[in-house]
C-alpha cells in the first residue's frame, strides 16, 4: 500500500504525487496540451522536486527550454539534481506563484500541478501565470477537489478515523490561518476565464488506491509518525487534543486492521482536474 500517495489519514490535501501520478498517460496529456515546439519556453509553477522537467525533458525538444519554480528552495535543489541526474537541463528559481519573477509574455506556455490547492490567493496566482505567458500561449493547471474525496474502510475503527481526519486537519489550518480552497480543482475554468485565459477544456483524471488485507507494520507507524508530528508543531491547545484523539483512533484503526487479517478492506478514491487554457488578452 503506497500511503504516501493519496492518505486521507496523514493529509488533507493530495500531497504526493510523484511517479506514481506521472505515469505516460499525464505526460503525454500534458504533451499534446502544453505543445512544446522548438525554442519554446515552458514555465512549471510549484515544481516539487523537478519531475515534471525530467518527464518533459526526455522528449528532447531541441532548444526547448524548461523553467521550474517552487517556494521551497529544498525543492528547487533537489528538481536541479533530479534533471541533472538524468542528464536533462532545466533552469530552476526559488519564487512564490503569486510573485513570479519574469517579464510579460515571456513563456510560451505555464503550468502547475497540485500547487494552487496550497495557495490562498488562487486568483492572483492565476493573473500571474497570464501575465508570464504570451498572448495564444497555453496555461494549464491540474489541481484535485480536497472536499470530494472518497474513502472506504471495511471496520469501524477505520470509518470512524477517516471522519476524525477532516475536522482535524481543517482545525490546524484554521488555527494556522490557512485558509485555502479546497475545491479548487472545478473552479479553474471560470478563474481562467476571469483572468483572460479562455478555457478550453477540462480533463479529469482519477485517482484511486486499494488496500485488500491488512497494511503491513510500517504503513501504520508512518500514519502514527506522520500524525504525532504534526501534533507536536499544533498551534494552540484546541488542535493538539483534537490531534491526540485522532491518534487514539489511528492505533485502534491499526489494532483492528491486524485483527481483519486478509477480510481487511480499504478504499481511496480522488481526481484531479487538468483545465487548458489559451492566453488572450
Ligand atoms: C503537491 S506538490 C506538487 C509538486 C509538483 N508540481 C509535482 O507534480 O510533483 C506542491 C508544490 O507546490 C509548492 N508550492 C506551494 N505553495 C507555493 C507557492 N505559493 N508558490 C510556489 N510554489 C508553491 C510546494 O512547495 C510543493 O513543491
Amino acid at each position: 500500500m503506497a500511503t504516501g500517495f493519496i492518505d486521507e489519514l496523514t493529509s488533507p490535501t493530495v500531497k504526493y504525487l510523484r511517479e506514481r501520478w506521472w505515469n505516460e498517460a499525464f505526460t503525454e496529456f500534458l504533451t499534446e496540451t502544453l505543445r512544446p515546439r522548438a525554442g519554446n519556453r515552458i514555465l512549471d509553477v510549484g515544481c516539487g522536486e523537478g519531475i515534471a522537467e525530467v518527464q518533459l525533458g526526455r522528449l528532447h525538444v531541441s532548444q526547448m527550454r524548461l523553467v521550474g519554480v517552487d517556494l521551497m528552495i529544498e525543492r528547487v535543489i533537489v528538481a536541479r539534481h533530479e534533471t541533472a541526474a538524468h542528464n536533462q537541463r532545466g533552469l530552476f528559481a526559488c519564487s512564490d506563484a503569486c510573485h513570479l519573477p519574469f517579464r510579460d509574455g515571456i513563456f510560451d506556455s505555464t503550468f502547475c500541478v497540485a500547487v494552487l490547492q496550497h495557495i490562498s490567493d488562487v486568483e492572483m496566482a492565476i493573473r500571474d501565470f497570464a501575465r508570464v505567458t504570451r498572448v495564444g500561449g497555453r496555461v494549464v493547471a491540474v489541481e484535485p477537489d480536497n472536499s470530494a474525496r472518497y474513502s472506504y474502510s471495511s471496520t469501524p475503527a477505520g470509518r470512524r478515523a477517516f471522519e476524525m481526519s477532516t475536522p482535524f486537519f481543517s482545525a490546524l489550518a484554521a488555527a494556522r490561518g490557512e485558509a485555502m480552497e479546497a475545491a479548487i480543482g472545478p473552479k479553474l475554468p471560470t478563474l481562467f476565464a476571469a483572468c483572460g485565459i479562455e478555457p478550453l477544456e477540462v480533463r479529469l483524471f482519477p485517482v484511486s488506491q486499494t488496500q485488500l488485507g491488512a497494511p503491513p507494520d510500517e504503513v501504520w507507524r508512518r500514519r502514527h509518525d506522520v500524525v504525532e508530528q504534526v501534533i507536536d508543531q499544533a498551534p494552540n491547545d484546541d488542535v493538539r487534543n483534537l490531534g491526540r484523539e485522532y491518534l487514539t483512533a489511528l492505533d485502534a484503526y491499526a489494532a483492528e486492521a491486524r485483527k481483519a487479517g486478509s477480510s481487511f478492506v480499504e478504499i481511496q478514491h480522488t481526481m484531479l482536474f487538468a483545465t487548458v487554457g489559451q492566453k488572450t488578452e
